[in-house]
């Protein structure tokens, strides 16, 4: 079959698997070919175990694989074939140099934008997917148009604004799709061949366009929202537990009121994920290079909530557990830093996991999808550490449960099976508020919510 569009990826990740599935799925006339230098990730991508999980994608990429949706390591012979490259790669935390653990580090993206100048051999409209500083769009131009020579470049900016654990739903029927160009003739034209493609699935009113620096800014802007709220929300929590308010109830009632609105305002032990954390500190780094400090803390005091947060939460099971916490056996039941997903980047269980370790306690987790990436987060952590995929074995023998992640499973699990082969006392510290905490409590646990009373026999 002959496709009448070509469209390249760069960056197969937990971005460009599941958007290029999608675009495929949506666009059967096109080819879509995904590239990256991990071969192991390729591989994994063209195998019956795909590198992620995702609700609802395994079914995409088997409709559409090796027909319009290829997997490949050949980024050059990409670069060369294709005339709309997306480039999805990682954009992680600079960890070294001027700006560490704040900026973002380009290197990744920086290096693709070199490969895309050296393999092409004709006009390019290259997309910017994955999240970035603003104004990097312009270094890209800079770097793509500097050279003399005849190829053009366009580059567009589209940030991605699914959310892991909902990533196929999202990309199906999105809130909006943002595109930002130049807003010259050159930069309009390829604007439009972008839309063309999202409006095969998505309704013309749902795709919006911006100025390209508009674009960029408004994807970190998008996550620090969403951070500032759960971080907003948590912090009440804290006042909550010293008050006897309930934070639920709290949320329900601020809720309600049609300006502020109910979602994202469920108290937990913390965010996590790769995005948030990262978009914000690259966020605060950017108006601290703007000279503009004051907008710099606001939005840094939302990272602090959420490392309070997760404190907060160790200090509550240390302090529970009559202060000591060396032998005991605890469950972690979720490793993931949300639901739905095996992502556990940032995830919160980290932090609690290395956290109960330094108090010599003995972590057992448990995740129906986040083991294999559990075991190479704690992979260097001090301490005693084992996995177990079953919930009641892994709960068998230990002094309490924390709940880390509101798997769906975890609501429906039998806790007076559980409560009969804890050790007693038996502690539930719910990091997820997502267990009915009185039953709990019934059956004979002492129950210890985010943002509300513990409820216990001492
Ligand atoms: N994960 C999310 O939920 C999400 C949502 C929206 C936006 N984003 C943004 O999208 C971007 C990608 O995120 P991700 O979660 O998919 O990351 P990821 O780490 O899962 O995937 C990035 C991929 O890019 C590859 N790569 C790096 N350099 C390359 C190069 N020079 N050539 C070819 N491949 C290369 C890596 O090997 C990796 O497989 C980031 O900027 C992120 O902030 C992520």
């Amino acid at each position: 079959m002959t496709h009448n569009k070509n469209i390249l990826c760069i960056g197969a990740g937990y971005v460009g698997g599941p958007t290029m599935a999608m675009i495929a799925h949506q666009c059967p006339e096109y080819r879509i070919t995904v590239v990256d230098i991990n071969a192991r990730r390729i591989d994994q991508w063209n195998s019956d175990t795909l590198p992620i999980y995702e609700p609802g994608l395994e079914e995409l990429i088997r409709a559409t694989r090796g027909k319009n949706l290829f997997f490949s390591t050949d980024i050059a012979g990409g670069i060369r074939e294709n005339d709309m490259i997306f480039v999805s790669v990682n954009t992680p935390t600079k960890s070294f140099g001027e700006g560490a653990g704040m900026a973002a580090d380009l290197q990744f993206w920086e290096a693709t934008a070199r490969q895309i100048l050296q393999y092409s051999e004709s006009p390019k409209i290259v997309i910017e997917k994955s999240t970035l500083p603003v104004k990097t769009a312009l270094a890209m131009e800079r770097i793509l148009n500097g050279t003399g020579n005849d190829v053009r470049f366009d580059v567009l900016s589209n940030p991605e604004f699914m959310a892991e654990g909902s990533a196929i739903q999202d990309l199906k029927q999105p809130d909006r799709v943002l595109v930002g160009s130049r807003e010259n003739e050159r930069g309009l034209v390829a604007r439009r061949a972008l839309v063309d493609i999202y409006l095969h699935w998505v309704p013309a009113d749902k795709i919006i366009t911006s100025n390209i620096w508009s674009s960029e800014l408004s994807k970190l802007v998008s996550n620090a929202f969403l951070a500032q709220r759960i971080s907003s929300i948590n912090a009440i929590s804290a006042l909550c537990e010293a008050t006897e308010a309930n934070v639920d109830e709290v949320a329900r009632a601020v809720g309600m009121d049609s300006r502020i609105g109910s979602k994202f305002l469920r108290a937990s032990v913390g965010f996590g994920g790769s995005c948030f954390k990262k978009d914000i500190l690259n966020l605060v780094y950017l108006c601290r290079n703007y000279g503009l400090d004051t907008v710099a803390d606001y939005w840094e005091g939302v990272i602090r909530i959420n490392d309070d947060q997760m404190a907060r939460f160790t200090r509550t099971m240390l302090k529970a557990m009559f202060n000591t916490l060396a032998g005991k056996k605890i469950c972690l039941l979720g490793f993931a830093f949300k639901a739905n997903t095996g992502d556990t980047r940032e995830s919160p269980a980290i932090y609690i996991a290395k956290n109960l370790m330094a108090e010599k306690a003995v972590v057992v987790i448990s995740d129906p999808q986040a083991l294999r990436n559990a075991a190479v987060d704690l992979q260097d952590a001090q301490g005693q550490v084992s996995y177990i995929e079953d919930p009641y074995a892994a709960a068998a023998g230990c002094h309490a449960i924390a709940v880390m992640t509101e798997w769906d499973l975890y609501r429906k699990l039998d806790f007076e099976k559980i409560y009969k082969i804890m050790l007693k006392p038996a502690f539930i510290f719910d990091g997820r508020n997502i267990l009915d905490h009185q039953r709990c409590f019934d059956i004979g646990f002492n129950v210890y919510p985010i943002g509300s009373p513990p409820l216990t026999r001492f």
